[in-house]
């Protein structure tokens, strides 16, 4: 399946929304990405209720459950030992939203008769997506259809349609089938490793096909995972029963009503999902017709006012503001839309590269969590930041069995890719040998700590982990000859090099996670040693274990190469000829689509930063002139393939005063999916590159910088702005950052007293003395 080759218009500006106001196949694909809702469990693409006539090719009808998974072996024909032996795939789940419209026996087709008027609007403040459109049929009857959809954000296993119809010119037949379709399966990957899942046919078996009144539900089991899913319907117009309708995996309702022209007819529809990944299978139904019930009952408007009331506490924490560029202010609300509407917020779910819009790397987990999206709730919502950490400890029994495949005898190693903690990567060069995803989660804990001063949570969770997962570094490393701890055989964040020796983010990022882990043990075992004597009986933790942590970090290896003066990839990616870029087409890229691995890995080419990376993780390891000829080398060499990089580029060039590329790699990130720049948004939105909009704002532009629980901004405003403004929350506190040509405003919004640092100078605020004006003369 592939979305057209003519290009796509963009959507017109508005900060708060995102509008088309015409029918286009061409688009289709793309936009039901786009206009997609979700909230965190549920996510259904855009597509309208109707579908229409030869969608195939052109419409990825998917509805996707965060976390609800089908596995399948992985097959290899040639195998080896501890390869990752099974795959999880997030599925394609029962469309619940169907409805077809008949009026007077013709069926209301987008593409059949004459639309006079579409409109479909996603409003970031309600959470509604709204269509709006006038249609002609073919025999010249008219009507006018509102169709309004919810995905409930306050119960992740709810949603709501409101689908009101008009006749303009007649008066007649109108026919509404409300159903739920569970003949439905996931997309195939081809020869692209980014887009889906390898397996084709029906994933889920249909039990049974139950109906009562207003009430329809499929129950369908999976075949390997053995899950049990609840997809249940209730429909209804006012005034009228329905009759119930089955056809093969299809159920629902029909309602004939005889509608009078200039008086709308509405059907209200609630649908819910239920699976026994949450719940006892023998409950499912019962919580499904609950659900619905209660809905119901609240009705349609209720819905959406708790919607509203939702979303205006998310931006109260979460809007980040920009004066003098529209499309910008555009881009970075609807990236902190999606963001929401992604992330799994009940502990045992989490969120996936492509969220919930699309099956693109098959609904997995990666360290776009900890490393992109983390800082993003960490400093917005925290509360939800605490649920993805809650995640990777019910992971952590499963990172402890793989790292005995693995042939570590202790500690615990962290899945490249998953759904529910087996790893999931088929390629291991690019997914096991990525280790650094042990310190990813460490750092991301570590951030977690040093924002909240949550030191319940370390006792009863964080030490765990970053203990765990410290003791994979001295099972994978060694003392060389010169007696440094060198790190061997690993890949970093750059996939374009694999299977390297002292990787220089991976040992970096070790190296701060031994040191923390160290400290934490220190600090864990004075402050709450009845916690401590519990970790260290469920861990075996000896003595002299933290000693051996502390001796490689001081030991570490950290490639540097002083002739040009910049810190080395990894021991040998100086010595590789650089890719030949003044002859690589256009269209040759992104290069994994068209290179074999070996061709790619002998260059010296990065898909994405990584040394550069390490600057801003680890900033205050580096002096501005290490970041300014480091970034001057990586950046001639890295092609952005992934779109992980450019906001990485972005903050670092901000830093070492390259202020026009920081915008411009800024601008490539903060549109990416608005934009499609990438060319694959129609297979899901970009979850991580979303997040380093934000990363890009704050820790760009704002030059902020938590370390050792300090916190520091360095403000920089682009020409092309008028002001920005955004907030961050920290230990307890909320603080506004306001950045305009007249310089610096912080307002104290939230909490008794929080310190900071400006360029170097300490600022106090407090309840009394909320707000501190630094002007610009007073900067750098
Ligand atoms: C990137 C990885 C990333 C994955 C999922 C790949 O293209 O190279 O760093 O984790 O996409 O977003």
């Amino acid at each position: 399946m592939q979305p057209s080759d003519s290009p796509i218009p963009t959507l017109p500006l508005d900060p708060w929304c995102i509008r088309e106001t015409g029918f286009d196949t061409a688009s289709h694909f793309l936009r039901e990405t786009l206009f997609a809702l979700g909230n965190g469990y549920i996510g259904l693409r855009g597509t309208g209720e109707e579908g229409y006539s030869g969608a195939a090719g052109t419409s990825l009808d998917g509805t996707y459950l965060n976390g609800f998974y089908e596995s399948e072996p992985i097959v290899y024909p040639e195998a080896a030992h501890a390869l990752a032996k099974t795959n999880q795939f997030m599925l394609n789940v029962p469309n619940a939203k169907g409805i077809a419209l008949t009026i007077d026996g013709e069926r209301f087709d987008p593409l059949a008769g004459k639309l006079d008027r579409y409109e479909r609007t996603l409003d970031f403040r309600t959470g509604v997506l709204v269509r709006v459109l006038e249609w002609t049929s073919q025999s010249g009857k008219r009507i006018a259809l509102r169709s309004r959809r919810v995905v409930t954000f306050t119960n992740k296993h709810l949603f709501a349609i409101e689908f009101e119809v008009t006749a303009l010119n007649f008066s007649g037949q109108v026919v509404l089938r409300s159903f739920i379709d569970g003949a439905v399966k996931n997309q195939e990957a081809g020869d692209d490793p980014r887009v889906g899942s390898a397996v084709s046919g029906p994933a889920l078996q249909t039990i049974s096909n139950e109906q009562q009144g207003s009430f329809a539900a499929l129950v369908q089991r999976t075949h390997n995972s053995g899950f049990t899913l609840v997809s249940a319907i209730d429909s209804s117009v006012e005034g009228m029963s329905p009759s119930a309708w089955r056809e093969g995996e299809q159920a629902g309702q029909v309602f004939t009503c005889e509608a009078v022209q200039g008086q709308p007819v509405c059907l209200t529809k609630f649908g819910a999902y239920y699976s026994s990944r949450d719940y006892p299978e023998g409950e499912l139904l019962a919580r499904a017709q609950d659900t619905l019930a209660t809905a119901k009952a609240a009705g349609f408007e209720a819905l959406c006012t708790a919607q509203a009331a939702y979303l205006a506490d998310f931006w109260a924490s979460a809007d980040v503001e920009i004066a003098g560029d529209d499309a910008l202010q555009q881009g970075i609300r609807f990236n902190q839309y999606h963001l929401l509407q992604s992330v799994g917020r009940d502990g045992r779910t989490n969120i996936a590269a492509k969220g919930v819009t699309g099956e693109g790397y098959e609904g997995h987990y990666f360290w776009d969590t900890e490393i992109y999206i983390f800082p993003f709730f960490l400093y917005s919502k925290p509360e939800i930041a605490r649920k993805l950490l809650e995640y990777r400890y019910a992971g952590l029994e499963q990172a402890r069995e793989r790292a005995r495949q693995m042939s570590h005898p202790t500690g615990a190693l962290y899945p490249w890719r998953t759904i529910a903690g087996g790893e999931c990567s088929a390629y291991f060069p690019a997914g096991t040998a990525q280790y650094h995803i042990n310190a990813d989660i460490a750092y991301s804990i570590k951030s977690y700590y040093e924002a909240t001063a949550d030191l319940d949570y370390m006792a009863q969770a964080g030490l765990e982990i970053v203990l765990e997962t410290a003791r994979i570094w001295l099972g994978i490393g060694s003392y060389d000859r010169q007696g440094r701890f060198c790190i061997n055989e690993v890949t970093g964040p750059d996939e374009y090099t694999a299977l390297v020796n002292n990787n220089y983010y991976t040992n970096a990022m070790a190296r701060m996670h031994l040191h923390f882990a160290a400290d934490m043990v220190d600090t864990i075992r004075e402050e709450r040693p009845g916690d401590f004597a519990r970790i260290t009986g469920a861990t075996g933790l000896e003595a002299g274990e933290v000693d051996a942590w502390r001796q490689a970090a001081g030991l570490m290896h950290l490639p540097y190469d002083a002739t040009l003066g910049i810190h080395e990839q990894d021991d040998s990616f100086l010595a590789k000829k650089v890719w030949d870029f003044a002859n690589t087409p256009k269209e040759n890229y992104p290069l994994l689509l068209n290179y074999h691995p070996m061709v790619i890995y002998r260059h010296q080419v990065c898909k994405q930063a990584d040394v550069v990376l390490a600057l801003l993780l680890l900033s205050s390891e580096f002096t501005l002139h290490d970041k300014r000829r480091d970034f001057d080398y990586y950046e001639a060499v890295t092609t952005h393939d992934s779109s992980l990089s450019s906001c990485i580029f972005s903050i670092i060039a901000s830093e070492v005063g390259y202020h026009d590329k920081a915008y411009d790699y800024f601008m490539e990130t903060a549109r990416l999916d608005l934009d499609d720049t990438h060319g694959n948004t129609h297979y899901g939105v970009h979850t991580a590159a979303m997040a380093g909009t934000w990363m890009g704002v704050a820790y760009g532009f704002g030059g902020m910088r938590v370390s050792h629980g300090e916190l520091r901004f360095a403000p920089t405003l682009p020409t092309q702005w008028q002001h920005y403004r955004f907030q961050v929350q920290l230990r307890g506190a909320t603080l506004a950052v306001r950045v305009s040509g007249d310089g610096t405003e912080y307002t104290l919004v939230q909490g008794e007293a929080l310190d900071f640092n400006h360029f170097g100078q300490a600022v106090a605020l407090t309840r009394a003395a909320p707000q501190a004006r630094i002007p610009l003369e007073a900067q750098a």
